[in-house]
């Protein structure tokens, strides 16, 4: 009889940020070691905290990690992403709809071929991992093998990701639409193919309303009751046109959002995109439902759909988490997406501090998942996803970041200024994934 192979502890010394609650709500919210220790076992967090503490708890032949000057996090959750759309990052068109039409269908249609879902799933995993983020909620396409192709790559690199097959069984180019019967079991096959198989989870996806039938809508609201530890999502409220179509076809609803609220869609483990153009009442609604918000500032931006108004999000108790929304957004880097979010804020006159954009990059898009305690901090037994940043990684930022005088000003900073260039090297489940070249 062998004795079971023991798995060697890791222990990794930088200093050392993670989040414990919102900071906003909380002041002691915000875990920051600028000698720390975080040590692995088995793929997960065994502890975190001062060196000086927890090194004693080691035993002798565990080697420490050390490095100097950088920062250990919990790798970003990106919470609104489409594969499918890597290539088309950046494409030029006046607003969302001519967007879908002129770039978007034709980029998706190739995704009938599982072998460029497969060569594309691997560089968009690879790119989400260079720019730190170890999760994300992704759309893939209306083709169940996308849905395949992604999770085969995500599995083989032992990742926690979420995704889930386009519904849209209407008004769309013909090559990319599905049945209202048919695409649901297509995506119930997939859940029962994919969901909690290692660390990937589904997510039930229709596009948006308007390109999903009434009959359609309410099956997906069915098989989200039938499996109800699954995920959702979908876009609403992103643009004024589409929010006029989509009254257009719905015209009982009281809202968008409504429609999606008469179908059962709105519950824990929604994921809503955009959430621009919504009324005080949608924002009750999404609090009490607890749905969540995926704020996508640079896509909103580039695209021009709006500006989301954190205020009043505020003060209807909304989940939010952050979102790159490429490619619709023109970053993969949550740094980056940091940097629009402050701005975005900015405009409508709040100042949001780089403790609370990094809590919602990380445990606070992990809560609105309801995956805390899974990813998205260091407490113990959550899996060792996590980040070594450089705040000196351009010549410009460790001029910046050497004047920096307290840890918000530091954060604040690697927000503002930072991108892909800033992650030194990406672990997932405690196993090293990307290192900087
Ligand atoms: N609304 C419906 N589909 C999409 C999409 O692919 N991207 C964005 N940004 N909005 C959408
Ligand atoms: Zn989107």
């Amino acid at each position: 009889m062998h004795a079971p192979k023991q798995v060697p502890t890791q222990a990794y010394r930088a200093s050392l940020l993670h989040f414990i609650d919102d900071p906003r709500l909380n002041e002691q919210a915000t875990q920051w070691h600028e000698d720390g220790l975080l040590i692995v076992r088995d793929g997960r967090v065994q502890a975190a905290g001062d060196y000086a503490s927890l090194k004693r708890t080691l035993d002798d032949a565990v080697e420490v990690q050390h490095f100097p000057g950088k920062i250990i996090a919990p790798g970003f959750i990106d919470s609104h992403i489409h594969y499918p759309q890597t290539d088309i990052i950046g494409s030029p068109a006046p607003g969302l709809l001519p967007w879908l039409e002129q770039y978007t269908f034709p980029a998706e249609r190739q995704f009938q071929d599982p072998h460029h879902a497969s060569e594309v799933a691997a560089f968009f995993l690879d790119e989400l991992l260079r720019c730190g983020t170890t999760t994300a909620m992704v759309y893939c396409t209306v083709h169940p093998a996308s849905v395949d192709a992604f999770f085969e790559a995500s599995s083989s690199r032992n990742l926690r990701m979420i995704a889930g097959k386009v519904l849209m069984d209407r008004n769309c180019p013909e090559f990319l639409r599905d049945t209202a019967e048919g695409g649901i079991r297509d995506s119930e096959t997939l859940i029962k193919k994919w969901h909690n198989k290692g660390r990937q989870l589904y997510a039930i996806t229709p596009r948006f309303a308007p390109t999903s039938s009434a009959a359609q809508l309410q099956l997906a609201g069915e098989l989200a009751r039938a499996y109800p530890d699954t995920f959702i999502q979908t876009h609403v409220a992103e643009n004024r046109d589409e929010c006029a179509w989509a009254r257009s076809l719905f015209p009982q609803a009281r809202s968008y959002l409504d429609i999606y609220d008469g179908y059962g869609l709105m519950r824990q483990r929604a994921m809503y995109g955009h959430c621009i153009w919504l009324d005080d009442e949608d924002r009750a609604r999404m609090a009490d439902t607890r749905s969540a918000v995926a704020l996508c500032p640079t896509s909103n931006l580039f695209l021009g759909s709006g500006l989301f108004d954190f205020k009043s999000a505020e003060a209807a108790g909304m989940h939010l988490s952050l979102a790159t929304d490429v490619g619709g957004g023109t970053s993969f880097s949550m740094l980056q997406t940091m940097n629009e979010t402050y701005k975005v804020a900015r405009m409508g006159g709040c100042h949001l501090p780089a403790t609370r954009l990094f809590y919602l990059a990380t445990l606070g898009s992990a809560r609105s998942m309801q995956l805390e305690g899974c990813i998205g901090n260091f407490a113990k037994d959550t899996e060792a996803d996590f980040i070594l940043l450089d705040p000196q990684a351009t010549p410009l930022m460790a001029r910046r970041t050497s004047q920096c005088n307290s840890l918000e000003e530091l954060l604040f900073a690697l927000a503002l200024l930072g991108d892909d260039r800033s992650i030194a090297a990406t672990y997932a489940a405690g196993k090293q994934v990307h290192v900087r070249k």
